[in-house]
């Protein structure tokens, strides 16, 4: 059976990742390597909980040796999810993001070069072109121009995936997507902060004068996109992935709240984010073409989805805001698993 290292599993991305490869090929086994920073939530993962496909190992990406071997027990490819992942956390310390996402990527390529894997998939973000104006898209050719200390360490990780692909011949792949919302993400997030708070009848907080525009990507459709890459995708290429999806913060921050009949007066606008890009928007038509990849969930399907499935589940919810996951699900997969600390 073809085995997988995905870093990063316990996020909201990899999370869903590694259930999709799960419920979906019976093909694949998955090694999941994740630090369980305060985004790494394992239960996330209950539904695999001792299905013997999915290895758990606690651990950092920036652990070279640990990394590889991990690799050399047969590992055919990496898919790289892990990161510091929020832009406002950044702002206030950039450190975690230069370390994970420059330093761990770095350890990740080379233990993957050294332990001659097969493919290896950097999962990046269109948060490395920077803003957009009014109209206009991204395309693979657009210049890098990170406008927060968050997009530049990805930016820096895609830098170092594109030189060891072109230095050493690796077989490495970068995807770029948009912002993606659905189960699982993480309550710092736009769409989680908005929904969370609608439910408590606390302000929903949007930055600045709300006309920020985000492309909107269900986590499925980025999850389908990556594996089509990691089957598919040519050396050294880039794939942006969009959802086609484009709203102002506003009109998303109104869509929900009225999807939880909660009235518009819950908006609060709240000083801007420093270096708060404008638009993000992209051209994916190299992945539908090469690849045959589109996304098949709307926002008018995807959003009431998503916010079904945070009422719900109001007690992950509640865990998440609370702290309580962090100790209470690493204590329980710990006695029933036992962790590699
Ligand atoms: P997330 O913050 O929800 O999860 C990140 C995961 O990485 C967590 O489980 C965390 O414990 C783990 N991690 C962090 N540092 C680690 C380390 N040093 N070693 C091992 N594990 C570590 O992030 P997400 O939203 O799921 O994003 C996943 C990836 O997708 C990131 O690389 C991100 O840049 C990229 N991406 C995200 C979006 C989005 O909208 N969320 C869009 C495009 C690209
Ligand atoms: P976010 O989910 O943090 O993703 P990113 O910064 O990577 O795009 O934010 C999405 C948009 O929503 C962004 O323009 C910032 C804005 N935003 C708010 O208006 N209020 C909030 O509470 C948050 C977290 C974000």
């Amino acid at each position: 059976m073809r085995k997988i290292l995905v870093t990063g599993g316990c996020g909201f991305i990899g999370s869903n990742f590694v259930l999709h490869l799960l419920r979906t090929r019976k093909d694949l086994q998955v090694v999941n390597l994740d630090k369980l920073t305060y985004a790494g939530n394992l239960v996330n993962l209950s539904e695999i909980e001792g299905d013997p496909r999915h290895r758990f190992v606690h651990g950092d990406i920036c652990d070279e040796a640990l990394v590889a071997r991990l690799l050399a027990d047969g590992v055919d490819s990496v898919v790289n999810f892990a990161a510091e992942t929020h832009v406002d956390r950044s702002i206030q310390d950039s450190a975690p993001f230069i370390l994970t996402n420059v330093g761990g990527t770095h350890a990740l390529l080379v233990a993957a070069r050294k332990c001659k894997v097969r493919k290896f998939i950097q999962v990046g973000t269109d948060e490395v072109y920077g803003s957009l104006g009014p109209s206009g898209l991204f395309t693979e050719d657009s210049p890098l121009q990170p406008n927060n200390p968050y997009s530049a360490s990805k930016a820096g990780a895609d830098l170092l995936v594109r030189a060891f692909q072109r230095t050493y011949g690796m077989d490495a792949t970068i995807t770029r997507c948009t912002n993606n919302y659905g189960p699982f993400q993480f309550p710092e997030k736009a769409i989680p902060v908005f929904i969370g708070n609608a439910l408590a009848d606390r302000p929903i907080p949007v930055y600045g004068d709300g006309l920020h525009v985000r492309d909107w990507l269900f986590v499925e459709d980025h999850c389908r996109a990556i594996e089509a890459v990691m089957e598919r995708g040519r050396a050294g290429e880039v794939y942006n992935v969009g959802g086609a999806n484009e709203l102002p913060n506003i009109e998303l921050a109104r869509l929900i709240l009225r999807e939880l009949k909660k009235p518009e007066s819950l908006i609060q606008f709240v000083k801007d984010r420093p270096g708060h890009d404008r638009r993000y928007a992209l051209d994916s038509s190299k992945l539908s073409r090469e690849l045959g990849w589109k996304p098949l969930v709307s926002l008018a399907e995807g959003i009431p989805r998503t916010v079904r499935w945070y009422c719900e589940h109001q007690d992950w919810l509640r865990r998440v805001q609370t702290g309580e996951y962090q100790e209470y699900y690493r204590k329980h997969y710990h006695e029933r698993h036992g962790l590699q600390e």
